[in-house]
């Protein structure tokens, strides 16, 4: 978890795979969030790496979400295998020549299996392949390398489509990430922190020799999060990811009636009983938002700001 707002993803593709348990502990301790389990098929990139039986052993080894990235030129006729095997997330390129149709059902098959559904979207392709496709998306994810291998180098011109991405998801208030992948390190961190990225997928300088992951786990995180203080924060730090605040505290039914109106707004919602239990008394409930939704669900229900409480 940590505190601030990136979010690790460490790929093992550079991970020793004869001893995959042994690297799976070591992102565990380091503190990345997720694993990011690259399949490649030989014929959508030339690699070949691995498919189902894989991630559903590496499933058997980890409680942390598992998020497969696809690179695999029928998604749709695989995608039901990589949900048995206990994906937490299914991405698959955008580019991949199957009819669009067919791309927008295989989006759907993973959500309809509560999976968060993702598109991939490789250097030489806009990122507005993916536009016609955003109300079946979960997650857009930005190569930042030409998919196929770890350890290539950071192609900066790629970075802007992050903030491009991120914009289409704009309307939608909560649920939705940017994932960005290839060639991050701490020296590209802060970049891609800038545009917006809300989950970095890091390989190969999570396993470079002599580096101590942990802390290349927490540079990445620390300096993405400059990023966004510096390009989007104007200054200010970004909320911490996983904060919840509370926005409201009305006696019981009210307080459910509210968060139930919350919810078909698309924002979550917990409803908690106030002080202390009293006979008799039903005490009053708070309603918490996570803290990036603060100020829209303010808005939208007029619960006033936060500063307005304090007088
Ligand atoms: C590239 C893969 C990436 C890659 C990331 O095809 O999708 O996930 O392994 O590794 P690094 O961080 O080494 O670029
Ligand atoms: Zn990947």
């Amino acid at each position: 978890m940590g505190t601030g707002r990136a979010r690790v993803a460490a790929s093992i593709l550079t991970a020793d795979f004869g001893n995959l348990y042994r690297a799976v502990r070591k992102l565990e301790k380091a503190g990345v969030d997720r694993l990011h389990l690259d399949v490649m098929d030989g014929h959508f990139v030339p690699n070949i790496t691995f498919g189902p039986d894989v991630v559903a052993s590496i499933r058997h080894l980890t409680k942390l979400p598992l998020d497969v990235h696809l690179m695999i030129s029928e998604p749709s006729r695989y995608v039901e295998r990589f949900i048995k095997a206990g994906s937490d997330s299914i991405t698959f390129h955008v580019e991949v020549e199957e009819p669009d149709e067919v791309k927008r059902e295989t989006l759907r098959t993973i959500r309809t299996a509560r999976r968060a559904s993702g598109l991939a979207v490789s250097p030489k392709t806009p990122t507005s392949a993916v536009e016609p496709y955003v109300p079946d998306l979960d997650i857009i994810m930005i190569m930042t390398v030409e998919p196929g291998w770890g350890g290539q180098k950071f192609i900066r011109g790629c970075a802007p489509k992050i903030a491009e991405a991120a914009a289409y998801f704009k309307p939608r208030p909560h649920g939705w990430e940017i994932h960005v992948d290839g060639g991050i390190s701490r020296e590209t961190a802060e970049i891609v922190g800038g545009f917006g990225a809300d989950i970095l997928v890091v390989g190969s300088a999570l396993f470079e020799r002599g580096h101590d992951t942990a802390r290349e786990v927490r540079l990445v995180k620390m300096f993405a999060d400059e990023g966004w203080r510096k390009e989007i924060g104007k200054g200010e730090p970004p909320i911490p990811r996983d904060e919840w605040r509370v926005v409201a505290q009305l006696p019981k039914a009210e307080a459910e009636h509210l968060s139930r109106r919350m919810e078909e707004k698309g924002i979550p919602s917990l409803v908690m009983r106030t002080g202390p239990l009293i006979e008799g008394v039903e005490p009053e409930r708070v309603v918490m938002v996570p803290g990036t939704v603060e100020v829209y669900t303010r808005k939208t229900f007029k619960l006033g700001f936060a500063e307005e409480d304090e007088l």
